[in-house]
């Protein structure tokens, strides 16, 4: 009996967490295992009611569950940055997720930008650090507003919190069995402290790991391979920022936000489980966005707690609905409605 907490969050939040939750309860049933809900309402509206984003309780709270699952996050009527710090990093932080997991894999049927690629040639995953670097909002400004105005934003590497994440990085390229290779991204060239930091525990690191080759690109050239020879990736280990902005754009080489799932992972801890994508308000309770890229995310859920079956099952299923032609377009407002999508994939994962 697993337990989770759910924050489906603002916008489409709700309705692609109700189709994961659907599809996981359909896989939970024919493998034998079960798992109850607990349902958060954090989010733009709660904010917007009561001046609270995340009380410190809600973090106790969460210690206690198996995972959690986050819809999206994100409400035009609140301040940018507001309703980000204050529940999504803060959740992080607090639990100590230290990995964020996004598998780029072009699934079969799903068109992908990439002239002549295929999903042969696009299936790595990036191992995001996920609680420092130039998220730890330390800095200030000095003489703000006034023309000798100073902003200060530091980027923090610890020796910790670098090592951890790449010796997650290794074990998985390891475990994951393909090409056996593992790529530091970082900007050694220019931030050299910090990513020298990195160079050296990816070192050092690597040779516990001998059968796993060791390669490094740099940030702005992985930008450039991703779209040029996506097929020379397996898995890239990075700092939070570059794994922020690099997997956005793993995610339009994999056909889109609509299929990008996410894990913010505390292997000794409570992981939260969120697809890549933002709550899109305009689409809100329209029943038209797809809820692919939520549904892969509990399955990486599933994977993470202990049934690889359940999740592929769930990974199957959505490559048999977009290798079969079932789903034809992955934008909002396709052929398919959410709930209809949910229903299909629920339907293949349970056959
Ligand atoms: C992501 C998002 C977040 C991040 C934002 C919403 C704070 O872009 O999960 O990639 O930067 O980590
Ligand atoms: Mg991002």
């Amino acid at each position: 009996m697993y337990k989770l907490a759910v924050v489906p969050g603002d916008g489409i939040g709700a309705e692609v967490t109700n189709e994961a939750l659907k599809v996981s309860r359909a896989v939970a049933d024919v493998e034998g295992f079960t798992f109850e809900t607990q349902e958060y309402d954090f989010g733009g509206e709660r904010y917007k009611r009561t001046g609270e984003t995340l009380p410190d309780s809600a973090i106790e709270e969460f210690k206690k569950f198996s995972a959690i699952y986050l819809g999206a996050i994100g409400h035009p009527d609140v301040k940018t940055g507001v309703l980000e710090k204050g529940i999504l990093l803060k959740i992080r932080f607090s639990l100590d997720q230290y990995i964020n997991l996004r598998p780029v894999k072009l699934y079969p049927g799903v068109w992908t930008p990439i002239k002549d690629k295929g999903p042969e040639d696009i299936d790595f995953i990036v191992v995001r650090e996920n609680t420092e670097s130039l998220y730890v909002g330390i800095g200030g400004n000095f003489k703000y507003g006034t023309p000798d105005e100073v902003a200060l934003q530091e980027m923090v590497c610890t020796r910790k919190g670098v090592e951890r994440c790449v010796r997650y990085a290794y074990e998985l390229t390891q475990k994951r069995n393909r090409r056996k290779q593992l790529h530091l991204c970082d900007k050694s060239n220019v931030l050299t402290y910090g990513h020298d930091l990195w160079q050296r525990v990816f070192k050092e690191v690597g040779k516990e790991y001998p059968d796993v080759k060791q390669e490094h690109a740099h940030v702005d050239a992985i930008c450039m391979w991703f779209v040029k020879n996506p097929e020379w990736f397996d898995v890239i280990v990075t700092d939070n920022m570059f794994g922020d902005i690099i997997t956005d754009l793993g995610a339009m080489i994999q056909g889109g936000l609509g299929v990008a799932a996410g894990a913010n992972i505390n292997p000794e801890g409570v992981s939260m489980f969120e697809p890549i994508h933002g709550s899109a308000p305009k689409y809100a309770g329209k029943n038209v966005i797809n809820p692919i890229a939520a549904i892969a995310s509990a399955g990486l859920m599933w994977e993470t707690l202990g049934q690889p079956k359940a999740a592929a099952r769930i990974e199957n299923a959505i490559a048999k609905a977009l290798g079969e032609g079932h789903i034809k377009t992955l934008s909002a407002g396709g052929d398919k409605s959410t709930t209809e999508i949910g229903d299909l994939i629920a339907k293949f994962a349970s056959a």
